[in-house]
């Protein structure tokens, strides 16, 4: 089995035992002041929807995929409403879809190969309307977890599951080259805590124009 359905397999098992969403991540909190009721927003890789419920909550109009689909149909099932569906499928590969106004992505680009995040942003900017916005959060080579467990390839390691740490100015440059302007981009710790782990992380909102 390759590391990507391993993967898979690990996020199924998590979710089987964290089906629901447990309150927002402090980075959907920053992006909800981009955010207005009525806005419609594209979440590449859910989990168990804690971002899409808040800004769902928020009369954002939310589709939220992963590659769950156990958890998705129970989110279906659960947590769907007028503003909120999930769909289960591969964020590197949904083809075309109607444009949106924003495009969110927590902890999601590195858990793909480059060939996939690079092919991911370039769909996220066709995806946008012009003026749309992309919001990525993803950890960075200085998050002590880099190095950890098996290497797999520069910067990428198995542990439980595969990641692919990410160089800020590489990764800026990425989000550059697939037609963004960036409006916001920031490296740092205290921005994504959980229990004792404060990992390095990088945040950028990309803008079409
Ligand atoms: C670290 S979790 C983050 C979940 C959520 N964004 C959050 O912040 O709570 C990574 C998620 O990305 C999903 N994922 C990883 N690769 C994917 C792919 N190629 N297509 C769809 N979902 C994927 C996993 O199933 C998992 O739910």
């Amino acid at each position: 089995m390759d590391t990507m359905s391993e993967s898979k397999e690990y996020w199924e098992g998590y979710y089987s035992s964290h089906r629901d969403p447990a309150g927002e991540s402090p980075f959907a909190r920053f992006v909800s002041g981009f955010l207005k009721p009525g806005d419609s927003l594209y979440e590449l890789g859910c989990g168990n929807g804690r971002d899409s419920v808040y800004f769902a909550e928020r009369g954002v109009n939310v589709r939220a995929f992963d590659q769950c689909d156990t958890e998705i149909a129970y989110l279906n099932g659960e947590k769907a409403n007028d503003h909120l569906a999930f769909e289960a499928g591969d964020f590197t590969a949904l083809g075309y879809r109607d444009q949106v106004g924003c495009i969110y992505s927590r902890f999601t680009l590195h858990s793909v190969a480059l060939e996939e995040e690079r092919r991911t942003l370039k769909w996220s900017f066709d995806t946008l309307k012009e003026g749309g916005m992309m919001f990525i959060e993803i950890r960075s080579v200085l998050d002590d977890l880099c190095g950890q467990g098996e290497q797999v390839g520069e910067n990428e390691f198995v542990t439980t599951h595969y990641r692919r740490f990410v160089t800020f100015e590489s990764f800026v440059q990425r989000v550059e080259e697939a037609g963004f302007s960036i409006l916001y981009q920031q490296e740092a710790k205290g921005l994504a805590p959980y229990g004792d782990d404060d990992p390095v992380v990088i945040r950028i909102v990309g803008v079409r124009r």
